[in-house]
């Protein structure tokens, strides 16, 4: 059996476990051999090792350039209506830039994505503590967490799969947990991050993507056009986290049910929009739950870009770089306010205190499981 065979024959074993989204993508997959051209090349010492860079390229000219660092989502270069190919991410050039200060571009977030309240939480009665990273508030998994680390990564067809071991009490997190996050592209310009964790002992867990994008490549993305499948959102304290409630989106500025540009309500009136500084929210995704399907859909209108989401996640956290404010420096010079949006597939924030929400706990012998797929294309009006 030769190596291709061998992995065609794993993915199906698999993809028996997994539920029928991943068992059509593996089959597919079957039947249209590699068409994705994959590479790896050095990029740089950081002071915990060298870090390699991984490049994936379809044959309609769509690259994805991801680091070992933070398995960080360097690039992505996507053509446009003419044809042309251009970048749609923030980021740096070189890894100085991701060794520096930033708000955690294109990477890998956890162990837990968003904000745990205070830092601190409960698990069977056993309080926990985190180091506060965020006013009050722990964010992003601490001061060292997925985006910080150099991650194992091996080729696999079509992508890359890195992986991390993140030892017990890390950052404060109970439980040895090791994470693989698999990163594929394929033949119709998706990217697709699949996430798979196990644990040790009872822990947290709530990992995403933090790539932020700007369809047009520059200026700002007041004038993208957005839809966000979500009738519910969770409103927030003035330090962003979760009251608790769920606000229904219809009549105020969340609501994106149907597609509108983002600036139309970025600064009104609403508690909330001041709250945030425009929108930094967890939307709550009308879904069957565990089944990924399309959850927003971005259209740029001068590149003709669009962008498709498509997650097994219940939220997704829309941020639109409010505290962006020139004072970093990317690939094309100074970042502004408002350059770019995230779309942070996630369960919602501050999960562990909140008893209402969707659980966030992964206990010994269960496995974490879920992906998102990030899925691009033109349109002319
Ligand atoms: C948070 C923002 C934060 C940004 C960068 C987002 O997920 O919701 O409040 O500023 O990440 O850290």
């Amino acid at each position: 059996m030769n190596r291709k065979t061998l992995c065609y024959c794993l993915l199906l074993f698999f993809s028996c476990q997994s539920n029928e989204q991943e068992q059509k993508d593996v089959l597919t997959n079957m039947s249209k051999p590699s068409m994705i051209q994959i590479s790896k090349n050095a990029f740089g010492t950081a002071p915990d090792g060298a870090v390699d860079l991984f490049k994936l390229k379809n044959e309609q000219g769509m690259e994805v350039e991801i680091i070992t660092y933070g398995a960080i989502v360097k690039s992505i270069k996507v053509p446009d209506k003419t044809g042309k190919i251009g970048e749609v991410t923030l980021g740096f050039n070189d890894l100085a830039g991701y060794l520096g200060e930033h708000p955690y571009f294109g990477a890998i977030v956890g162990r837990y994505g968003n904000r745990i309240a205070k830092g601190k939480f409960s698990i069977e009665g056993t309080p926990y503590s985190l180091a506060t990273n965020n006013g009050p508030n722990a964010l992003h998994g601490g001061i060292k967490g997925f985006d910080k680390v150099i991650w194992k990564a091996a080729e696999v067809p079509n992508g890359v799969a890195l992986t991390y071991v993140s030892a017990d009490m890390e950052e404060g997190y109970p439980g040895e947990l090791t994470i693989t996050v698999t990163y594929t592209l394929d033949k119709d310009n998706a990217l697709k991050i699949a996430y798979e964790a196990t644990t040790d002992k009872t822990t947290v867990c709530n990992l995403t993507n933090h790539t932020y994008f700007n369809l047009a490549g520059s200026g700002d993305i007041l004038d993208h056009q957005l839809m966000i499948k979500a009738d519910w959102m969770t409103p927030v304290d003035e330090t962003l986290i979760p009251t608790g409630e769920l606000k229904g989106v219809k009549g105020t500025a969340f609501d994106f049910r149907m597609s509108k540009p983002i600036g139309k309500d970025i600064d009104a009136e609403e508690e909330q929009i001041q709250i945030g500084g425009g929108y930094d929210h967890n939307f709550v995704l009308n879904m069957k739950p565990r089944t990924r399907t399309l959850i927003a859909r971005v259209f740029e209108p001068s590149s003709g870009r669009t962008m498709e989401v498509l997650t097994r996640e219940p939220g997704v956290q829309f941020y639109t770089g409010n505290f962006l404010d020139g004072t970093i420096i990317g690939r094309s010079g100074a970042i502004g306010k408002r350059s770019a949006f995230c779309l942070e597939t996630q369960h919602f924030p501050d999960s562990p205190n909140q008893s209402t929400f969707p659980s966030t706990l992964l206990q010994p012998g269960e496995k974490y499981e879920t992906s998102t797929v990030y899925k691009f294309g033109v349109k002319n009006d």
